[in-house]
């Protein structure tokens, strides 16, 4: 068996973030997103892996993962170019897959209970597509299946304005070959994209068989901030404790943390689990719980809590900073003059500042 992880799209939810880099890089418990989607898949048994990449920055996803020998496993990178759809990408990957059954991993999802139980038995099974599915409060924007009276999937929308159930489809689908023939009789949405929902329900309308699983642990698609915040939360629940910097006298440390090579936490600081802490940083003050700080910030003198700094970067600021997406080498400093009063930034396209 194969695997396939979209990495493509544009990320338009997730800017200023995505100007400088795709959004399954972005960081959730200090590290990228599309690294659990691999360890996932290595997890199932499946090494051969085949990334497929969009036009935002691809070389950034290439340098981070490599040939996938860091995460054992085996990466072969697949072009798609500009996003015209998840059933589009996944047709660029026939030639990879060939006749073998494959996973498909959307690069954004992270699921908690892994895959291996998805994956079993599906590869000597009659079916020609496995989908997952999770009740969710609004389906409106996902896919949405029905279900009939004995739990097969007899109706499958992308977005639909009125769904018929609460049942939305989460990012990881098994397929055998059958759905590239179900990609090439399907056409764009009202949106302009191919919609792989659209091939499922075709391979429901050609009589294949199309099989469920209602997925009991968290799934996150962390397609908008607040999605990556809730990630970045459920994963921290589940760390262990691990300190391989310096921790200097008089530190409180309560809960689980973890602190990178050659960080120092400064006396005095306070740093409450679940946290991470990137290595080579400073941090002079309090660190709250569901807070990730990438490598190379100095925290100076400052409160955090609830969020997510990417890296590289400079916090020095009165207010307690909560629940907060802050990009790589980002500045947050409370201004040296006592006159005029007032706040001064430096704010790229697609920010948000809440004050
Ligand atoms: O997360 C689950 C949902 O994912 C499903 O419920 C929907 O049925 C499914 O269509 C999809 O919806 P999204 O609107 O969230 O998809 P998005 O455009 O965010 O793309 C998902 C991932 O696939 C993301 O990592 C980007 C990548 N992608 C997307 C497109 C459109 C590509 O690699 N190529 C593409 O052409």
């Amino acid at each position: 068996m194969k695997g396939i992880i979209l990495s493509g799209g544009h990320g338009t939810r997730l800017r200023p973030l995505t100007h400088t880099g795709p959004k399954q890089l972005i960081p959730i418990a200090n590290k990228p997103v599309i690294c659990y989607a691999i360890d996932d898949l290595r997890n199932a048994g499946i090494t051969d892996i085949g990334i497929i990449l969009g036009t935002n920055m691809p070389e950034k996803i290439k340098e981070a993962l490599g040939d996938g020998s860091d995460f054992g496993v085996n990466i072969t990178y697949i072009m798609q170019g500009e996003p015209k759809g998840l059933a589009h990408a996944a047709k660029t990957a026939c030639d990879f897959v060939k006749d073998e059954p494959f996973v498909m991993y959307l690069g954004d999802n992270i699921l908690k209970a892994g895959i291996e139980e998805l994956v079993d038995g599906f590869e000597d099974s009659k079916y020609s597509a496995r989908i997952l599915l999770q009740p969710v409060e609004d389906p409106r924007q996902f896919g949405v299946a029905e279900l009939n009276d004995n739990q097969e999937v007899v109706n499958l929308v992308e977005k639909p304005k009125e769904p018929k159930s609460n049942l939305a489809l989460v990012g990881i689908y098994l397929f055998t070959k059958e759905i590239f023939n179900a990609i090439d009789n399907i056409k764009p949405s009202w949106r302009d994209e191919l919609e792989i929902t659209d091939a499922i329900q075709r391979l429901i309308d050609t009589d294949h068989d199309v099989d469920s699983f209602v997925v009991e642990g968290w799934w996150k698609d962390t397609g908008k901030p607040e999605d990556v915040l809730d990630a970045n939360q459920l994963i921290l629940e589940t760390i262990n404790s691990s300190i391989e910097g310096v921790v200097e006298d008089d530190v409180k440390i309560k809960g689980r943390v973890v602190i990178g090579k050659d960080t120092i936490i400064k006396s005095g600081s306070v740093i409450r689990g679940p946290a991470v802490i990137g290595s080579n940083c400073i941090i002079e003050g309090y660190v709250g719980p569901y807070t990730a700080i990438g490598d190379n910030t100095k925290i100076i003198d400052s409160e955090i809590d609830s969020s997510i700094v990417m890296g590289e970067a400079i916090i020095h600021c009165e207010d307690k900073i909560v629940d907060s997406l802050i990009g790589l080498n980002a500045q947050i400093t409370t201004g040296e003059n006592k006159y005029p009063k007032g706040r001064s930034f430096v704010i790229g396209e697609n920010s948000v500042v809440k004050l």
